[in-house]
């Protein structure tokens, strides 16, 4: 089976973060986002992912080769030379994801994450016989996403709205698809929408099918959900696979700790905390719902809730970051300072306190 990664976008809702690469390498959980996703397909027995890009194709192709090799998996770029949108990237990519097999092939937004159920996902799809499958699940605020109005006992959907003004319902678009090949007749080679474009005439002839997705999920491409996207990761491997979170007297919920970074005495960690490879967090510190990004180090006694501490970064003794404070790749807060939701562009260093939750330039 094969795979499309929609990969395309600046990822600007998660600057600084990606100031220094493309959104789907941000760390998420100690690796970057879209190795979880690629794994996933693996899993499943997908033999080739393409990626959908148009930017930067060099630094995701560099990057990925290495897990190439280690994961036994083809991984291909398919690059715009403008954004073609949600569906163009689809039609640009044909030739790559049909084959004689006439198998349907995956489409992911490159930036959700959830327990990705694709067995699940492929079961519904030989069952119900139409064109497309997509997965909903249901959020609290829907006008940020695209809706899905469907018949519960089948799956069939009545309607798709992408970004709806008024209430329609708060089943939406999980990002995640099981298409046919003949999806890509309805596409045309420019920038198009799938969510506003393709999937609303699908669903009108009645061949576009939902599936509510078991378990958890998250849109992690703004800094707060991503905060949020965390504690349901870490809670979902709570109950999967325990073994992989920390335990310790000065562990409180759930934590993930990679295996070489280094924890000093007297620390107080958790709960919804991930602490990347390399990182150093000194003694004394208190972290709670944040996470800190390969080779950070947090200095003595400093405080860290609810922020994202980026790569190679340092927080000075005493420190107190909170409230959304967003540190990009290699800033340094200085000892003593207090950051209130800073957002601090890469490589600065801070020398006095952010008291109210500003960009840093
Ligand atoms: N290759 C390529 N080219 N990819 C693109 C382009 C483009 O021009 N524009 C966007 N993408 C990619 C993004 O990188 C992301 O992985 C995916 O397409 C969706 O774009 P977002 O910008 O993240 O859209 P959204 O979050 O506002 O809405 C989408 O996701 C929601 C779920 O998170 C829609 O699919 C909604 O229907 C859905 O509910
Ligand atoms: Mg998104």
């Amino acid at each position: 089976m094969k795979a499309l990664i929609l990969v395309g976008g600046f990822g600007t809702r998660l600057r600084p973060l990606t100031l220094s690469v493309p959104k789907p390498l941000v760390d998420f959980a100690n690796k970057p986002m879209i190795l979880h996703q690629i794994e996933a397909l693996k899993a499943v027995g997908v033999t080739e992912v393409v990626l959908a890009i148009n930017y930067q194709p060099e630094v995701m192709l560099n990057f990925l080769k290495e897990y190439e090799t280690k994961l036994g998996i083809t991984i291909t770029c398919s690059q715009e030379t403008e954004p073609l949108g949600t569906a163009g990237p689809l039609a640009l990519a044909r030739d790559k994801l049909i084959d004689e097999s006439g198998e349907p092939f995956f489409v992911l937004n490159s930036d959700v994450i959830s327990e990705y159920p694709f067995k699940e996902i492929i079961e519904f799809h030989k069952g119900h016989g139409g064109e497309a499958s997509i997965m909903v699940t249901k959020v609290d605020e829907p006008s940020k996403y695209g809706v899905v109005v469907m018949e519960e006992s089948t799956g069939s959907v009545e309607r798709f709205v992408e970004k709806p003004k008024l209430f329609v319902g708060n089943k939406i678009n999980a990002g995640i698809y099981l298409l046919n090949p003949s999806v890509l007749d309805r596409i045309e080679l420019r920038p198009t929408s799938i969510e506003k474009e393709v999937f609303p005439k699908i669903a009108a002839e009645k061949k576009l099918f939902a599936m509510v997705l078991p378990g958890f999920w998250m849109d992690v491409g703004q800094p707060r959900d991503y905060i949020s996207g965390l504690r349901l990761y870490l809670d979902s491997i709570k109950k999967r696979s325990p073994e992989r979170l920390t335990t310790g007297p000065n562990i409180v919920g759930n934590v993930l700790v990679h295996e070489s970074a280094k924890i000093g005495e007297g620390c107080l960690i958790g709960p919804d905390v991930a602490i990347g490879p390399g990182c150093i967090i000194e003694s004394g510190v208190r972290l709670s719902r944040c996470t800190v990004m390969r080779g950070a180090r947090v200095k003595k006694h400093s405080c860290i809730s609810s922020s994202i501490i980026g790569w190679h970064s340092t927080v000075g003794q005493w420190a107190r970051v909170e409230n959304m404070t967003i540190l990009g790749e290699d800033v340094h807060v200085g000892d003593e300072i207090y950051s209130n939701g800073g957002v601090v562009l890469p490589h600065k260093e801070i020398k006095s306190s952010i008291l109210k939750p500003e960009i840093v330039m």
